[in-house]
């Protein structure tokens, strides 16, 4: 009956069940449909969507916590998860249930009043999958609708469970099998459609969205993001146009674009818009010079169709590393006069953009950190290029780094100040690329030279980084108020009608600034480094705050955390006025490096070629120079025994359900025996040193 309901009737329901959780008792449970969805914002016990609402803002309408009280808010539950890994994802709740996920795509359904586990659901995903993971083995979160929970997993598959029992109702593979694309992203639901990316364009790969009935899993529709082999039939004819800026043969390494992380909708345009991925390869030295549509773009699609309404490429010819992929937030603005609806992102390339979301005409491009590879936007839109930084003649420090000065994580919108809230992170990167380049379609296909060692390594050692949270105005574009760091990087934003804004931090602390002027107003230290977006719901007339913990991805991965970021388990801290509780702070201890006592018959000029190998084929896991971040074993410390398996390890995959890969297709035993050999003599420097350090 609920299903014939009119958008009004579905409305003055809202205002009854509104009504209903201020005055008493449980608001009566209801189905997140195509209304609830449209009317989410009425909705203010629930967070029904990734950003909240279809518009993405991340505010809350909430305001029991306010600048006033938020001094007593305390921690009425916490949740402890099995991974020491990055958590990233935003909980949905709906009628009392909070639905979350974490490493490995794993899925909670939990009380969200007490914490108590409803259920759980692993989809199980092939360990070995995280070798075709640049960043983590990492989810974002779940989409609700008609009674199921849909969950995209890091092997690419698109799952529907039922939402009392987490039971599967259908799994399908979206992307190749096997192949090296994952999904880390959260899919959101258009008119009775599952709309899911897929990541991968460090990878060979080839960019698409795409759509599922959300009844039985059938595909409904699949639109690719840059074109394919041109002798084949079948493109559309935006990608016929867009294969006009391409040139040589680009599709044998995929060319990209992947839509890794940002989806949205607007029901009333019926336009669902997305952001893609970089270029694979990085550089237009190995992949073709021209704009390469549509890699690091913002892309609009017709909502039944997947057909392209428009495409506005943030980044033409992106040699960076420059994804399109962060938060894409919509709103209602008044821009010289005129009433806009606009897309807004703060994307990787240094830029706030703020677009037509109608007709992707471009309005606004200003720099919100700083940027040497482009001078500014021009009047069309098109970025004016620093020449110098194109044409990497040599190794080029590029401003902002290739981790985007915003990446993935969550920006938050508030009417109220007219503010977007989102953390910066002021850094650079070191691009070269080696002459004699070869690609190896098993692995990563970025053409990065990670084992670079020249004379710019120097210049680069000095470049700094810092992290801010900033309140930026997107109609007078510039800064309003911003909060500095003690670490660089930070998580992403909510922002209420208290007038606050709620972000955590690489050292574990979640904190409350006032919304108009930035003023600190509370902190609580969850223990672990925080990258994921807080959310907010009410249940029983108590309004609850939450926010997932977890410090990993691509920075933990590659560095030591210690001074950079607070290491531990995944968890979920859940806060209400008044309430007192405590987490466990658990110090991962760091004991000293072993000296080796594996004897290996290998040549310095071995040790230095398995110190290159280790730079492209290990360091992303294992950490840059052996140093690891505490998520992956530091190989410094393997003991005799697994030197004696090295290579049954490396090659013969025997720990490969444990999530160490076989490099048998990439690597021959002599080169893994030159890799042990640098692992062997970094592991003796690093024990010398403490020694040393020591007396
Ligand atoms: C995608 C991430 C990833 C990459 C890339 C990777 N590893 Fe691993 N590796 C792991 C994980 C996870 C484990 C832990 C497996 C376990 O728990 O048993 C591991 C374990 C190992 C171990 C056993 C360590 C011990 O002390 O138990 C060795 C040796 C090893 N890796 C070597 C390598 C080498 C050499 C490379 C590069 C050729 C490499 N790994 C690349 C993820 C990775």
């Amino acid at each position: 009956m609920r299903r014939n309901w009119n958008r009004s009737g579905w409305l003055a329901l809202a205002a009854v069940l509104i009504l209903g959780i201020s005055g008493c008792g449980k608001p009566a449970q209801t189905q997140v449909d195509d209304a609830a969805l449209r009317d989410a914002d009425s909705d203010t016990a629930d967070w029904i969507t990734y950003g909240r609402t279809y518009s993405e803002q991340r505010f809350s309408p909430l305001k029991q916590v306010d600048e006033q009280s938020v001094g007593k808010l305390g921690l009425a539950w916490s949740k402890d998860f099995p991974e020491i890994r990055a958590y990233e994802a935003t909980p949905l709740v709906k009628d009392g249930v909070l639905y979350t996920t974490g490493a490995w795509s794993i899925v909670w359904a939990l009380d969200a009043k007490t914490g108590a586990q409803l259920w759980t659901y692993d989809p199980k995903v092939p360990r070995d999958h995280g070798k075709y993971v640049c960043c983590d083995v990492v989810n974002r979160g779940v989409a609700l609708y008609k009674g199921r929970v849909y969950l995209g997993t890091l092997d690419g598959r698109l799952i529907g469970l039922d939402a009392k029992t987490g039971a599967p109702v259908w799994d399908v593979q979206t992307t190749p099998k096997d192949g090296p694309y994952a999904i880390t992203g959260a899919p959101i639901i258009v008119k009775g459609r599952v709309v899911i990316g897929n990541a991968g364009s460090e990878y060979a790969v080839r960019g698409f969205l795409s759509a599922y009935d959300a009844d039985t899993g059938k595909l409904a529709w699949k639109t690719y993001t840059v074109p394919g082999d041109p002798s084949q039939p079948g493109e559309s004819e935006a990608l016929k146009n867009a294969a006009k800026t391409w040139t040589g043969e680009w599709w044998k390494l995929g060319g990209g674009g992947s839509p890794w992380s940002s989806i949205v909708y607007d029901p009333d345009l019926d336009l669902v818009y997305f952001g893609t991925g970089n270029a694979a390869p990085w550089y237009d030295q190995s992949r073709g010079k021209g704009d390469n549509q549509w890699v690091a773009s913002i892309l609009a699609l017709k909502g039944d169709t997947g057909e392209q309404a428009w495409g506005y490429q943030t980044t033409p010819g992106d040699n960076w590393d420059y994804d399109s992929t962060q938060p894409l937030l919509l709103a209602n603005l008044k821009i010289d006069g005129r009433d806009r609806r606009v897309i807004m992102q703060a994307n990787k390339n240094g830029f706030f953009y703020v677009i037509d979301r109608e007709n992707g005409a471009f309005i606004s491009g200003t720099p919100y950190t700083d940027v040497n590879w482009a001078t500014g936007i021009d009047a069309n839109g098109r970025p004016m290029e620093n020449a110098a930084i194109r044409a990497m003649k040599d190794a080029t420090i590029v401003r902002p780094a290739s981790e985007g000065a915003h990446n993935w994580h969550p920006i938050s919108f508030n009417p109220q100040t007219g503010l977007v809230y989102l953390a910066v992170l002021n850094s650079a990167s070191l691009h070269a690329t080696p002459k004699d380049l070869k690609f190896n379609p098993h692995d990563q296909v970025t053409g990065v030279d990670r084992a670079y060692h020249g004379p710019v390594m120097d210049k680069y050692a000095k470049e700094t980084a810092s992290g801010t949270l900033l309140a930026w105005d997107p109609v007078a574009r510039k800064e309003v108020w911003h909060a500095d760091q003690p670490f660089p990087k930070s998580g992403g934003t909510l922002t209420t009608a208290g007038n606050l804004v709620f972000q955590g931090r690489a050292d574990g602390k979640f904190e409350a600034y006032r919304a108009t002027d930035g003023k600190p107003l509370w902190e609580f230290d969850t223990g672990v480094g925080v990258v994921a977006g807080p959310m907010t719901y009410s249940l029983d007339g108590t309004q609850y705050v939450a926010v997932m913990s977890g410090w990993g991805g691509p920075t933990v991965l590659n560095n030591r955390p210690i001074g950079k970021g607070k290491m531990g388990r995944g968890r979920l801290t859940v806060y209400t006025l008044g309430a007192t509780g405590k987490v466990e702070i658990v110090d991962l201890p760091v004991p000293p490096i072993p000296m080796p006592t594996f004897k290996l018959a290998v040549t310095p000029a071995q040790v230095k070629d398995g110190a290159k190998l280790f730079a492209t084929y290990c360091a992303r896991c294992h950490g840059a120079n052996v140093v690891s971040g505490g998520e992956v074993p530091d190989l410094r410390r393997s003991a005799e025994s697994t030197h004696k398996s090295f290579q049954d390890i490396v090659r013969g995959g025997v720990l490969h359900e444990f999530g160490m890969a076989s490099f048998a297709e990439d690597l021959t035993a002599e080169q893994v025996k030159s890799i042990e050999g640098y692992v062997l003599s970094r592991a003796k420097e690093s024990a010398m040193a403490e020694a040393k350090a020591k007396h």
